[in-house]
């Protein structure tokens, strides 16, 4: 059994993307260490509720690591000290006794505060639709082995598309940048037969349109890559610089 800490918690307030914000500061009594960070944050919106206070808001949806909808910088990193794990992951037995726990929005030009924590990542969303569509033959299902796939490059597909587009990478990144994200959609479609005929019009929209929408350059400083809940690599950035200047020759 995980026994209880009492902390500081100081959580960013904002009531819009121009307005300014303000750290307020709160002391947590007596959390069971087997609380979730975002069960905890729950605890201080219900004491919020009953002092007639306005609640924290933040961004969440499955609690489970899959949804990407988590998104608090905790104590200077994204989704907090865990490694490989995103905010909903995070126990308090992480803590200690006496800590002082800061919690912030993504910092991005590009993610838009709406109010306190919760940003608006949609730029992401537009990324994906630049993207486009992935070509699907219909009519007759084909045979299970008419495309053959080697497992590594399967495999390798399958790791680019644990990607929760949760924005992590643009928050950890001194320049902003959405590579790691970009890359590792580009690269799930791009290692497999079924994504080559878009390939490299893919590559080019979304990269473009990443651009478009204010994110920063990749100078290879790899904070996206440490501090990424799905442990993307930047292998995967290698891969769009590739995809993205082979279809520049082409055109
Ligand atoms: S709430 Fe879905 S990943 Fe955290």
């Amino acid at each position: 059994m995980d026994k209880n800490i009492s902390f500081t918690l100081k959580v960013w307030r904002q009531n819009g993307p121009t307005a300014k914000g303000h750290f307020d500061t709160f002391e947590m009594k007596d959390i069971p260490g087997d609380t979730s960070f975002l069960e905890m944050l729950d605890i201080l919106n219900e004491q919020l509720i009953e002092a007639r206070q306005e609640p924290f808001v933040f961004d969440h949806d499955c609690r489970e690591g899959i949804c990407g909808m988590c998104s608090l910088y905790i104590n200077g990193h994204p989704h907090g000290p865990a490694t490989g794990a995103t905010t909903c992951q995070l126990y308090m037995r992480r803590f200690k006794d006496g800590d002082v726990i800061t919690v912030e929005p993504w910092r991005s030009a590009a993610f838009p505060v709406i109010k306190d924590c919760m940003v608006d990542r949609g730029a992401f969303d537009k990324i994906i639709q630049a993207g486009g569509y992935t070509t699907v033959r219909t009519g007759q299902p084909q045979d299970a082995n008419a495309i053959l796939i080697p497992k590594e490059d399967a495999d390798e597909a399958m790791d680019c598309a644990t990607c929760i587009g949760c924005g992590a990478c643009v928050a950890a990144c001194k320049n902003g940048s959405a590579m790691l994200f970009v890359s590792s959609k580009v690269s799930q479609l791009a290692l497999l037969p079924q994504g080559r005929p878009e390939a490299a019009k893919r590559a080019k929209a979304m990269v473009m349109t990443m651009e478009e929408l204010g994110f920063g350059n990749c100078t290879n400083t790899r904070a996206c890559e440490a501090e990424c809940p799905k442990n993307e690599s930047i292998a995967n950035i290698a891969r769009l610089n590739r995809e993205f200047i082979s279809a520049k020759l082409a055109d």
